[in-house]
């Protein structure tokens, strides 16, 4: 296919604005899909993404679209909305040359509205923007327009309106992507570079690799090498997804589709490598994705210990398919062999461990997630710490340092007040409000990862009832006065349950996050204290008192069946817990901290 009838773009939105619904619409109207198979959300395909209803991996599909007798090739890539999920928007933008910016006809630009919009620009993208849900009964769409101008600095005169879900608009926003996008470039006769932007794992075929053609021409016959790990294989099949896996002969400059190689090996492919020919090869590698940074730390255990060797490899294919996870084995006193796992944010932590359970049944105790923090030592020397178990004696660090977020929020202008008590409250620092007409303002705040990340959103979702959003950006690390937070169960430290918290609220967090244990820890048969200490000073402490009774006492030997049914009842409820000494502690527990702020 010739280049000049190519054309590659991301829909980037806020989340829910509607960019899964256009994306249907437009398999729909290029013939793609059939209005039969037309279900809401095709591409959202992963079990998590129909559960919540939010999109979590980036997908590229190829459409043919006939205009003015020409078939053209429409290459669009899905992308999450989420603040988590920035990592794959900004993978999904470089395989582009263009954009569809989506923005909800009455909700307007909001905070990751800008943040998408920005990256798009920052790659140098045309960016058509798109105004939805125009079939909304109260829409604002000249202020929305307004806002676009404004707030983004694009010319929004020649936006797009259309309703995704009632299909009306979509031919024009097709005939804007074929008049507006440029062509993509590279020549088909050069040596191949294909750029990897992802790569899943099939139990049948082995790994899928996805790959968008920079340069050359990648034919089903060929050798290929990866360039990273320089291994050769010989190409099983090419294709395209259309929506599903369509295989062909030859992709060129611009397109964007898969390679089955035969590869079985997991961790072998390498997003952002380039795939070459072997015997033909590209001189040098195509510079690649900047490597994202893992934020959010959380132990993961198998509540069954025999079940480890499973869940590395579960993990495995975890990361194969998403280059933003990170993990490494660890082992705990309370909690045996198990992996700390690094995530870009607390969705994406979320999403990892209900994949992990739904797609690979292995039971797990989650540790509470904690941020990573940076720790100058009195020898001068700085290491990086992303478990409060492994913070070391106090009077060895000199620095201790939290991460710092810059942080957005967007939102009508009668909440500022409350939203400025609230970052108040978290340590914030104010940096500026800028009015967006007459009833929005955004206002932006520094404030450290560590107090936003839990439950910013939920609190400011509340207190502007639900109009106002937010997006944040990690801006660097800054000192602070922290301290570990330890917990003792009957008189022994359980390190799995360490936190990191700043000096002045440690006590209030200490005597909150006892007090959540109580509810959370059962009786047993002897009484068991609980105490919240740092170093060697207890702050808090609670007790559980001692169970009166056997829970099968009360079925005076006889009955036989019910007895047993109460020890199976039993025995279920222990599922989800770890026998720590004498004291069973249950995996909600262990995210107790999250709810004792
Ligand atoms: P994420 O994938 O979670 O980022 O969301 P998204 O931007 O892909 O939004 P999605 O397409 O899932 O749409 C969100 C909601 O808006 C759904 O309930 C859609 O049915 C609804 N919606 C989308 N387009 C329109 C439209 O044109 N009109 C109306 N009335 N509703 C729409």
């Amino acid at each position: 296919m010739k280049p000049e009838f190519i054309r590659n773009f991301s829909i980037i939105a806020h989340i829910d604005h509607g960019k899964s619904t256009l994306s249907d619409q437009l398999l729909l109207k290029s013939g793609a899909i059939t209005e039969r198979d037309f279900h809401e959300q095709v591409l959202d395909d992963l079990d998590v993404e129909k559960d919540r209803g939010i999109t979590v991996k980036a997908r590229a599909v190829a459409i043919d679209y006939e205009y003015e007798g020409n078939i053209y090739q429409l290459n669009f890539i899905d992308t999450p909305g989420h603040v988590d999920f920035h990592y794959e928007v900004s993978r999904s933008l470089a395989a582009c040359e263009g954009a569809l910016l989506v923005v909800d006809a009455f909700q307007g630009v909001q905070a990751q509205t800008v943040a998408n919009a920005y990256a798009a620009i920052e790659a140098d993208l045309e960016i058509i923007p798109v105004v939805n849900k125009i079939d909304l009964p109260v829409t604002r769409i000249e202020e929305v327009l307004e806002e676009v101008e404004n707030i983004i600095g694009l010319d929004s005169s020649d936006a797009i309106r259309v309703s995704a879900k009632q299909g009306i608009g979509i031919e024009d926003c097709i005939e804007a992507i074929i008049k507006r996008i440029p062509a993509p470039k590279g020549d088909p006769e050069a040596p191949l570079k294909a750029l990897v932007f992802d790569s899943k794992y099939d139990h049948y075929r082995g790994v899928v690799t996805y790959v968008r053609i920079v340069e050359g021409t990648l034919r089903s016959k060929d050798r290929i090498r990866f360039m990273r790990g320089e291994t050769v294989h010989d190409v099983i099949e090419i294709g395209q997804f259309r929506p599903s896996m369509e295989a062909c002969q030859s992709l060129g400059p611009g397109q964007a589709g898969y390679i089955i190689a035969g590869e079985k090996e997991l961790g072998n492919i390498h997003v952002g490598d380039t795939v070459t020919l072997q015997g033909r090869q590209a001189e040098e590698a195509l510079p690649g994705y900047k490597q994202p940074k893992q934020m959010v730390f959380c132990g993961m255990y198998p509540i069954d210990a025999t079940d480890f060797e499973k869940l590395r490899y579960e993990l495995d294919r975890m990361a194969l398919n998403d280059a933003s996870f990170s993990f490494i084995p660890e082992t705990s006193d309370a909690l045996g062999f198990g992996f700390r796992c690094g995530f870009l944010g607390m969705l994406h932590m979320e999403i990892i461990q209900q994949r992990l359970e739904q797609e690979a049944d292995v039971g797990l105790i989650q540790t509470a997630p904690n941020v990573t923090y940076e720790l100058k030592l009195n020898s001068g020397e700085v290491i990086k710490l992303d478990n409060p178990a492994d913070v070391p004696e106090s009077g060895n660090i000199d620095e201790f340092r939290e991460p710092i977020a810059k942080v957005t929020f967007i939102l009508p202008a009668d909440k500022i007040g409350a939203v400025m008590q609230l970052c108040a409250d978290r340590r914030g620092i104010y940096f500026n409000t800028e009015f967006l007409g007459t009833d929005r303002a955004q206002l932006v705040y520094e404030l450290p990862l560590a107090e936003i990340i839990y439950d910013m959103h939920d609190k400011l979702k509340s207190i502007t009832r639900g109009y106002g959003t937010m997006d944040y950006e990690v801006i660097g690390f800054r000192p602070a006065d922290l301290v570990k937070l330890d917990i003792l169960v009957k008189g022994t430290l359980v390190e799995a349950l360490a936190t990191i918290v700043h000096r002045d609220s440690s006590e209030r967090r200490g005597r909150a996050l006892v007090k959540k244990l109580k509810e959370e820890i059962h009786k047993h048969q002897f009484e068991v204290a609980l105490q919240a200490a740092i170093g060697s000073r207890v702050i808090a402490r609670e007790t559980i008192s001692a169970l009166r009774k056997n829970v099968t006492a009360k079925c005076y030997g006889g009955d036989i069946s019910r007895k047993r049914k109460l020890l199976e009842k039993q025995k279920k409820g222990k599922k989800r817990m770890k026998q720590f000494g004498e004291v069973e502690i249950p995996q909600k527990a262990f995210l107790s901290i999250l709810e004792a702020g």
